[in-house]
């Protein structure tokens, strides 16, 4: 009996859908058609967020303005060296008030720098996270070679407020001349 039952069923609906108007819809065109606005609406929402809510950080500056010269340090402690000729500050995470850069998302953060000096006297610097060295460069004066270089670089994970910066070592110097000596940096990608 309960086959029979489900036959007349199944028989009565196919009969519905065949004597169905396609001019008389059973659903609500008006209605299906908001919902889907209204999707749309809220993909755009949710692209746009996705498109600008990438955070966009990149930086870098060197020691000084054109036209200094000379030398900072020797000092008698170490120094947090202040790249004061901003290039680029895109996020604005770099200060070069205090020459720290600070960290506004949590992500993977890249950073260079190179130091120039005269030979004459030690050069000796490094990029601190928060009050952690990471890396570090050193080069000794000497007598054959007037200048001196040195560049070094790091991949950190930071958390927002981590804070890296450039210490020039005591008893050691950076030349002031603009372009040389430089600090850079740049969000790799963030993370959740
Ligand atoms: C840079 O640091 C100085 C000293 O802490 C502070 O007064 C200034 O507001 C900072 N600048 C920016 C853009 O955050």
């Amino acid at each position: 009996m309960g086959f029979v039952k489900a036959l007349l069923l199944g028989l009565s609906t196919l009969s519905a859908a065949w004597t169905q108007d396609p001019l008389v819809p059973t659903i609500d065109i008006v209605s299906e058609l908001m919902e889907l606005k209204a999707a749309v609406a809220q993909l755009k929402e949710e692209v746009k967020v996705l498109q600008e809510g990438q955070p966009k950080v990149a930086f870098t500056a060197t020691l000084e303005v054109p036209g200094r010269r000379g030398h900072i340090g020797p000092h008698s402690k170490d120094i947090t060296l202040v790249f004061k000729h901003v290039k680029t500050n895109i996020g604005e995470g770099f200060n070069s008030t205090t020459g720290v850069f600070t960290a506004p998302v949590r992500g993977v953060y890249f950073f260079a720098f190179n130091c120039f000096a005269g030979a004459s006297k030690p050069m000796s610097s490094a990029l601190f996270k928060n009050n952690v060295n990471v890396v570090s460069i050193w080069d000794q004066p000497s007598s054959g070679d007037s200048e001196d270089n040195g560049f070094n670089a790091a991949t950190l994970l930071l958390d927002p407020g981590d804070r890296v910066y450039i210490k020039l070592w005591k008893n050691t110097q950076i030349a002031l001349t603009d372009g040389y000596s430089t600090f850079s940096g740049f969000l790799l990608y963030p993370l959740k």
